[in-house]
Formats: structure tokens, sequence, C-alpha cells
């Protein structure tokens, strides 16, 4: 691939290939060994026009941990405040010809038109409701380190649906890896055709965590709502809030997740998300940083390898 803009046009065996990698990253970063030099002499920028701690602050250590050039733009004080378009602003840093440009941003679609427009790797760190790959793999990989397997899981998503990029994504890839996949929510938070992809859909909690092995818990996005439907967060962690007696509803084993930000007392309980005997929220952190490794050394890889094709 020349880009990793989305989870749907990856196969199989190149989720595995990026599992296999950062999984040998994650290995080397706990024994804190040299992470060799997979990025360097290479410029990576990376370019946020919404908010971020995870995404951004590991896409930074895993350009830095492999030796590339990292300038962080702070889009709050670039000439976009000044009425510069996306495409003028990409074009701008383009022209200093960076290799890689990490763009996180709030419109489904950005990050593909953007990579039209320039001749280096584009990594999508979110689009609006769209995608968030690097997410969806740091997710497989937590998950495939925790039950030692990626696949013939059952897996439940839950909440927020309609409005989660990391939803999306991860029902596409999960899908792809042959596991089943359930979302719990109510009917206001659930795409339309959602069934179409695959997945079984409940808006009873307990009947949706009925035996899962995993229970991947998703942040209520007020800021995407658009004056639509708002659910009071009461209610709606009395009906979806992860507590200890939903959870029971599912596998003894079941591991819980949250790609964070996390609504504590909205949609999981603080008690759930501290337990170190069932959460894996802190490995989830910890794996995004050798995923990303893995999926800008992969793209590097592809650059140095056909450098005509990426900057025809
Ligand atoms: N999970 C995630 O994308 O978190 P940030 O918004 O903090 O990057």
């Amino acid at each position: 691939q020349r880009h990793l803009l989305g989870i749907e046009p990856l196969r199989p065996d190149e989720i595995t290939t990026v599992l296999d990698l950062a999984d040998r990253y994650a290995a080397h970063g706990r024994r804190r060994e040299k992470h060799g030099a997979a990025l360097a002499g290479l410029t990576q920028i990376n370019m946020f026009f919404e908010n971020s701690t995870r995404t951004q602050a590991s896409f930074e250590l895993a350009g830095k941990r492999l030796g590339a050039d990292v300038m962080n733009m702070s889009m709050q004080a670039s000439s976009i405040k000044k009425g510069e378009t996306l495409i003028d602003t990409a074009m701008t840093l383009n022209a200093m010809h960076p290799d890689l440009l990490v763009v996180r941003h709030p419109h489904s679609g950005a990050v593909d038109l953007l990579a039209q427009k320039v001749n280096c790797a584009v990594l999508n760190a979110g689009d609006g409701r769209h995608e968030h790959p690097t997410q969806a793999l740091l997710d497989a990989l937590t998950i495939r380190r925790a039950k030692g397997r990626l696949h013939r899981l059952n897996i439940a998503i839950c909440g927020d649906i309609a409005h989660s990029r990391v939803a999306r994504s991860n029902i596409l890839l999960l899908g792809k890896m042959e596991n089943r996949i359930r979302l719990v929510g109510p009917a206001t938070l659930m795409p339309a055709g959602i069934a179409d992809f695959g997945v079984e859909v409940y808006d009873d909690m307990r009947k949706g965590l009925e035996g899962v092995d995993v229970v991947m818990m998703l942040r209520l996005q007020k800021e995407r709502m658009d004056g639509g439907f708002i659910p009071s967060e009461r209610e709606y962690f009395y009906r979806y809030g992860l507590d200890a007696e939903k959870l029971a509803c599912a596998a003894p084993d079941a591991i819980v997740m949250h790609p964070g930000p996390m609504n504590r007392g909205v949609e999981i309980d603080g008690t759930i998300a501290d337990d170190i005997n069932r959460s894996v929220i802190q490995d989830q952190v910890e794996m995004g940083v050798a995923v990303r490794m893995a999926a800008m050394d992969l793209l590097a890889r592809n650059l140095r390898a056909h450098p005509k094709e990426v900057m025809a």
C-alpha cells in the first residue's frame, strides 16, 4: 500500500503483516532495546486538525524511535486560522518534501482527498466518522496478545456506533479476520443499514454481552451529534454503561477495551476501567506506539522500493 487511509482496502494477510511487525516492536519496547533506524533520513509531519492525546503522542514517539525527523504542526497556530484551505495547507507542506504525512481531520473523506494531492505517504489518524485505521490495528494487536488469537472470537462493540470511526474500522478489521461481531446500543446511535456489514445488533446490553470474549466500549461523541438526539448521561449509564453487573453477562475471562478518551460514569464505570484483571485499556495505549511504528516502517519500505510510484 502507498498510504494507510483505512482498513477497507487491506487484505487479512496485510493486516497480519502489520500486527506481526508491531508485536516485534512491542517486545523491543518492553526490553528498552534500540529499534533500529527504519525511518532514518525521512521527514514525518503530523497535522492534527482535531484534538488528540494518544494518537498524536504515539505517532510522534513512533517516528522518533525509528529515527525520523518529526515535525508537529500546531494547526491552531497555522494559517488555516487565516482562511487557508486544507488542500493549500497540504500543498504548502508537500513543497517541503515530507515523506510521511499523518493527518487527523473532523471531516470524513478529508484525509483521502489530501492524499490525492500530495506525493508522500499519508496515514489517516482519524477522519470524521469514517475511519481510524491505526486504532483498529492497535485494538487487534491488543486482542491477539490477550486472547492468543484474532479469529473466531465473540466481540461486542458497545455504545455510540453511529458517530464512531473507531467502530467502523474495527467492524471492518475484525470482520475480515472472521470474528463474530455484535453491536450493542440504542437504535438512535446505530447507523442505518449497519446489519449489511454482517454484524448482529442488540439494544439490550445484557443480551448483547452474553458470553462474549471481548467488550469494546465507545465514547459518547456529543461533538458529532449535530444537534440531534443526545441521551441523558444518567439514563445512558443505566442502560448502556459498563458496570460489574452487566460485565458479568460476558465470558468470565472477557477483556474490557476502550479507545479513550473515556467518559467515566457515562459509558464505563471507573472501577471496571481500572480493573487490571479485566481492563486492557493501558495495553491499547502501549500497542498504539508499536502499531504506528510498524505502519510507518512498512510504508517507508514501500517508499524506498517504489520511489517513482510515490513521487509520480
Ligand atoms: N483513541 C484516540 O484516537 O484517542 P485520541 O483522540 O486521544 O488520539
